[in-house]
């Protein structure tokens, strides 16, 4: 196991954070955290706990008010048929939920099937679990959606499971129930399982989240995925959970919690639980700046790289995943491994301008570069007017 680690990518997140800390007055659009302060109801809630000392060893799986409160939000706002909150596990952040449902249920050499672009953690789990991530394009011309005939085609003997990321990470593509009709019906025939991560289902701007454990007859084959960080703008403090059917899998999962932390935090799990039994209202709050500060980014861009770097406004996450005019690149000869490479390290060192390449999502998504825009409106006009310098 070990060496198998080797294996595991790192990704270029971490490259580019090297070349971020090396930049004076950053404007930090390479990563996907929110500028919010996190719900007073959540800080109150932690307060209260360190004062009554909840600082003590909890159950593995969490503590039953949050597993209930949990249970009940799966059920009501995502339609999900949960039988009881015991089919729930609270995890240290979604990351830890990802990792926890995929070396449950992977075997070695079992294909998963995964959108490119995507996340790249979720490409790293999969190797790290002992799989092989499949990696299927979504398709900029469908709103950056899958062509579902692709899915089809890519599916072996060997595939175990879909990963599906609606809204998607960097993309903002948002699947529609008619595509998770029929994944839901593939996964059904083909006898798949299904890892939801939803993520972004509190970002959405046009159409709307459905999660595919909500289908009919697909809780039983799907592990949904959630985790407070964007939701609740507490991407530091680790809240993250997932529910599974299958009692032979959860308890599986429940020893990959066991022994990767014992149990997530207390103070964060008390906290979980001010968010939920408070007033939700900062959530439709974030959505609504979120959505001010996608139009405002794009409108930007039109004006600080005509012709240079293009793309729709996405429906969903808080993410702009523009394409790069490879020519103008090259006419520059501008150095680097790749165009999406050539063109970050040029607006990091150039405009101060933290930015990922789209290689790093996946092969096909070469060409492309992600900016963050859940940041505050002042660092986002800051980066596009050095932007504009640079690019003029
Ligand atoms: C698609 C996707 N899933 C899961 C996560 C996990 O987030 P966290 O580990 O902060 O809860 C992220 C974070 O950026 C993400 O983009």
């Amino acid at each position: 196991m070990g060496t198998h680690y080797d294996s595991v990518p790192l990704s270029a997140i971490v490259k580019i954070r090297d070349l971020m800390y090396q930049v004076k007055d950053p404007f930090r659009l390479d990563q996907g955290d929110v500028s919010f302060d996190a719900p007073e109801t959540f800080k109150a809630a932690v307060r209260k706990a360190l004062d009554q000392n909840h600082t003590h060893y909890l159950p593995t799986t969490g503590v039953p008010r949050l597993r209930q409160l949990l249970a009940e939000k799966m059920q009501q706002t995502n339609g999900i048929p949960i039988g009881s909150p015991d089919e729930v596990q609270v995890t240290n952040g979604g990351t830890h939920a990802i990792y926890a449902a995929m070396h449950a249920l992977i075997e070695p050499g079992d294909e998963v099937i995964i959108p490119d672009p995507e996340w790249p953690p979720t490409m790293a789990i999969v190797i790290a679990a002992g799989g092989v991530p499949v990696q299927v394009p979504l398709r900029e011309r469908l709103g950056w959606r899958w062509d579902i005939d692709e899915i089809e085609r890519a599916i072996t003997p060997k595939t175990r499971a879909l990963y599906i990321n609606s809204p998607n990470n960097p993309t903002g593509g948002i699947l529609t129930r008619d595509d998770l009709e029929r994944l839901a019906a593939i996964a059904r025939e083909r006898n798949l399982w299904v890892f939801s991560d939803e993520a972004y289902e509190d970002m959405v701007f046009e159409g709307e989240h459905i999660s595919i454990a909500s289908l009919p007859g697909m809780y039983e084959r799907t592990i949904p995925l959630y985790t407070f960080s964007k939701s609740f703008a507490v991407t530091g403090v680790r809240m993250g959970y997932y529910a599974i059917r299958d009692e032979v899998l959860r308890a599986r999962a429940m020893k990959v919690v066991l022994y990767t932390t014992s149990n997530v935090s207390s103070l964060t799990q008390y906290g979980a639980i001010g968010a939920l039994e408070g007033s939700q209202a900062c959530i439709e709050e974030f959505r609504v700046e979120l959505e001010k500060r996608r139009d405002l980014f794009y409108a930007g861009i039109a004006d600080a790289a005509p012709g240079i770097l293009s793309g729709e406004p996405p429906a969903g996450a808080f993410y702009a995943f523009l394409k790069i005019n490879g020519d103008w690149v090259r006419d520059r000869k501008l150095p680097g491994e790749s165009v999406s490479w050539a063109m970050a390290e040029h607006l990091i060192k150039g405009a101060r301008i933290g930015c990922v390449p789209g290689v790093d999502f996946g092969p096909a998504s070469e060409g492309y570069l992600r900016f963050c825009t859940c940041r505050s409106r002042e660092e986002l006009n800051g980066a596009l007017a050095s932007m504009k310098a640079l690019l003029k």
